[in-house]
């Protein structure tokens, strides 16, 4: 879609967080393993904003790297006197933009794309609003500020908790504090503003209220709750993330994503997934999944930062970890870690199992109890098994070591030195029988306790 105007947004994100009790600044706490101001930040990019100002408080030195990163401004509010003090801040670093301003808070991540760009457009309908504010209707309207207004959406008032009478307490349409304005009509109205309230502060809404007496009307546009949830505490971070994982579930099915119990199944925030794979019961995602289709994630696996091509079985009781590559119908089963390790088209580690640092060539058989031994305290090794070879269960691979193509290593064996292709490998102790002695060992005992 083409906008009429470039717009900029503004990220407040000054508040102390208090209540999160975090030596972490309040909008890097992670959903779905990305930190809130990056989801932000990422749905934003998607509309190409001009700008990107982040408005900070204290911890600026911690969020530099990622609004850095995205390419936007940090400006840092000294005091926290106020959300139309914090929006203040950005107009230098805006620098005679002129354009749309979006102002948007750091910890109310949820917000999509679409709700931005109608604020945007809404700006521009022919009505010409001076604000558009997006209002929600939570199912406890709890100390949120309420938006007063006629039945088409024109703001008659906006007026904080503290401040409100009763029967403005009882209206049930609450302010976000999101905001879209016109970058020439919003610095001068926000320098009006004062501070003689019930908070002592600089109230954002205000700007309505004064426009309002400047004969402009305010426009709100509703939003769903679960959008404009916000984080103030640990608590409120579980309700965004559940949140979050009961739409990306949502999807997930929409996309042709079988999942059993899809509340047990957690994503990270840009797992991939192709169709008709199945995901069992309990299953949780670290970043960098990426599953083809026609996969099987079997119950309680924890897969993170591996690449599982289609038809391939995971579980249950897996773990993939950061490079796992699973070959087509490949099949990694209980209690099995793959690190790094590539397992071609068709390989099995079915049970008991570690493999890492490793290349497993197609149609391999890797027994019960197989451990690649790849680390000797101070170095990684690669250990290297052809298409084909079979390993016997509770073999001890000792890297760096290749095991040729169709070879063969029996059982228990400790394996130091490569094995040929099709060759047979056995690195254990050999195998002494006594006849009989089973019997007389036992006869001489079972005297021997009598006499005692
Ligand atoms: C504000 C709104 C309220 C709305 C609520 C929604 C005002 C006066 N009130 O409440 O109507 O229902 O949000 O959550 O705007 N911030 C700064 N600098 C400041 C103060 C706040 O950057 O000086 C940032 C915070 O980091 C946060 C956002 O602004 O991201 C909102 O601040 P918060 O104190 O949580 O909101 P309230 O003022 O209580
Ligand atoms: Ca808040």
């Amino acid at each position: 879609m083409t906008r009429q105007r470039d717009f900029a947004a503004v990220i407040l994100a000054a508040g102390k967080g208090t209540r999160m009790k975090s030596d972490v600044h309040k909008v890097l706490h992670p959903i779905a393993g990305r930190a809130m101001l990056d989801h932000l930040l990422g749905v934003l990019d998607t509309l190409s904003p001009a700008r990107k100002v982040v408005v900070v408080g204290a911890g600026r030195e911690q969020v530099a790297g990622l609004v850095e990163a995205r390419g936007g401004d940090i400006v840092v509010q000294e005091q926290q006197l106020g959300t139309a003090h914090a929006v203040r801040m950005a107009e230098p670093a805006l620098g005679g933009f002129a354009g749309d301003v979006l102002i948007l808070y750091g910890d109310t991540p949820l917000i999509e794309a679409e709700t931005m760009a109608h604020m945007l457009d809404r700006l521009h309908a022919p009505d010409a609003p001076a604000l558009v504010v997006v209002g929600f209707r939570p199912a406890d309207p709890m100390q949120y500020g309420r938006i007063l207004a006629a039945p088409d959406g024109t703001i008659e008032k906006m007026v904080e908790y503290k401040d409100a009478t009763p029967e403005e307490r009882a209206v049930n349409l609450c302010n976000s504090g999101m905001m879209a304005a016109r970058a020439e009509d919003l610095f001068p109205l926000l320098a009006r503003v004062g501070n003689d309230n019930a908070a002592g502060e600089y109230y954002l809404p205000d700007v309505v209220m004064l426009a309002a007496g400047d004969g402009r009307k305010s426009a709100v546009i509703e939003a769903e709750p679960w959008e404009m949830a916000g984080v103030n505490s640990r608590a409120e971070l579980a309700l965004v993330e559940a949140e979050w994982q009961r739409r990306r579930r949502l999807r997930a099915m929409a996309d042709g994503v079988t999942l059993v119990a899809p509340d047990t199944v957690w994503f990270a925030h840009d797992t991939q997934i192709g169709r008709d794979t199945v995901i069992e019961p309990n299953v949780v995602f670290g970043p960098g999944v990426k599953l083809g289709e026609g996969v099987r994630i079997r119950a309680f696996s924890h897969v993170e930062g591996a690449i599982v091509a289609a038809g391939a079985e995971i579980g249950p009781y897996a773990r993939l970890r950061p490079g796992a590559e699973i070959g087509e119908r490949a099949r990694v089963g209980n209690f099995v870690e793959v690190k790094k390790a590539k397992l071609g088209p068709g390989a099995k580690a079915n049970h008991l199992t570690y493999l890492g640092d490793a290349e497993i060539g197609a149609n391999a058989n890797i027994g019960a109890g197989t451990i690649t031994c790849n680390y000797d305290g101070f170095f990684k090794y690669r250990t290297v098994i052809g298409e084909g070879a079979f390993i016997g269960s509770n073999s001890a691979l000792v890297a760096p070591v290749t095991i040729g193509a169709g070879a063969l290593v029996a059982a228990g064996s400790v394996v130091t030195k490569d094995v040929a292709a099709d060759a047979i490998a056995i690195a254990r102790g050999e195998q002494v029988e006594k006849p009989g002695r089973a019997r007389r060992f036992r006869d001489f005992m079972t005297e021997r306790k009598k006499k005692s």
